[in-house]
């Protein structure tokens, strides 16, 4: 891949607004960061992370990146916050933003919570988001083209599967879109009643038996029970038979081919549990990209944002 320099953005709320200039770029600092580079800060900088759904890999290696980048970490609990008193997300931003953060990430059930947040004079903060409901999850998304790139050295020609959940993902969303951009092959899988006819427009759907010889990433999704309106006559062991990737579906992968997974993982059902630690498996990788792609994307909005701070 072509080194970039790092390209700044005021916010990083979806993969829609990155082209491959960006992402690159994005990955490239991510990597430095990875081999060592640190920033310097010229006066302390506040992040809040507010996490409005629960997370463990992102809301920990977001505050690990602030953390290494020198930011000072507001704690926010948003059960003991003022919003229990009903507090508008926009008024808890306002109220963060007036007492001198300049770095939020926010993650909510909300699709594209972040609209009314945006361009708003009121707000001058940098804003990341850290997932929005069915919507994005960029981050996600950014640390998973790190670890195709770091495996492949590039995407052109790439044949991805994303299998599962693909209606309630939001990192299915944001990878489809930008690995489309990269130059990948698309393929998606899972049951039917969970694919939309929108996601044709970025590639193919195959049942699973069809693509997983062919594919060089097979990349998983968790089952979204939260996201279910009714989930009372899921069967996870017909769900792993039918959708999953079995032993057997694993030993027919290309040689090179990798597995990857956003996590949390449910073990057994649309993986064998067995493979998440096999040596074609990325998932710990994955999860370690997880804060140099962040370091990357603060570094970026908070240059976007020209809110000083850094060197
Ligand atoms: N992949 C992901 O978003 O995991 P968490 O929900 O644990 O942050």
């Amino acid at each position: 891949m072509i080194a970039e320099p790092l390209t700044c953005q005021p916010a990083l709320v979806s993969m829609r607004d990155l082209d491959v200039r960006t992402v690159e770029a994005l990955i490239h600092r991510a990597e430095e960061f990875k081999h060592g580079t640190e920033l310097e800060l010229t006066e302390p900088v506040y992040a809040a992370n507010l996490f409005f759904e629960n997370s463990t890999r992102t809301h920990t290696s977001f505050e690990i990146a602030e953390r290494r980048l020198g930011l000072s970490v507001v704690d926010f609990n948003p059960q003991a916050s003022s919003v229990s008193k009903g507090e508008t997300l926009y008024d808890t931003c306002l109220t963060l933003a007036a007492v001198g953060v300049r770095l939020l990430v926010i993650r909510h059930s909300q699709d594209a919570y972040y609209q009314e947040l945006l361009h708003q004079p009121a707000l001058p903060v940098a804003l990341i988001n850290a997932g929005d409901g069915s919507g994005e999850h960029p981050s996600q998304s950014l640390l998973d083209m790190m670890t195709i790139s770091e495996t492949f050295g590039g995407f052109a020609g790439l044949k991805v599967a994303i299998v599962g959940d693909l209606n309630h993902s939001r990192v299915a969303r944001s990878n489809m879109e930008v690995l489309q951009k990269l130059g990948a092959q698309v393929y998606f899988s899972g049951p039917e009643a969970w694919y939309d006819n929108q996601f044709d427009q970025f590639g193919q759907y195959l049942p699973i038996d069809e693509l997983v010889e062919q594919v060089d990433v097979m990349m998983m999704l968790r089952v979204q029970h939260e996201r279910h309106n009714d989930d009372s006559t899921f069967d996870q062991a017909a769900y792993h038979q039918q959708y999953g990737l079995t032993l057997a579906r694993a030993a027919r992968m290309k040689p090179e081919a990798i597995i990857m997974h956003p996590g949390p993982i449910n073990r057994g059902v649309e993986l064998a549990s067995d493979l998440v630690e096999s040596p074609r498996s990325k998932f710990v990788e994955q999860m370690r990209n997880g804060v140099f792609i962040r370091m990357a994307m603060i570094e970026s909005v908070l240059r976007g944002n020209r809110l000083g701070g850094l060197a």
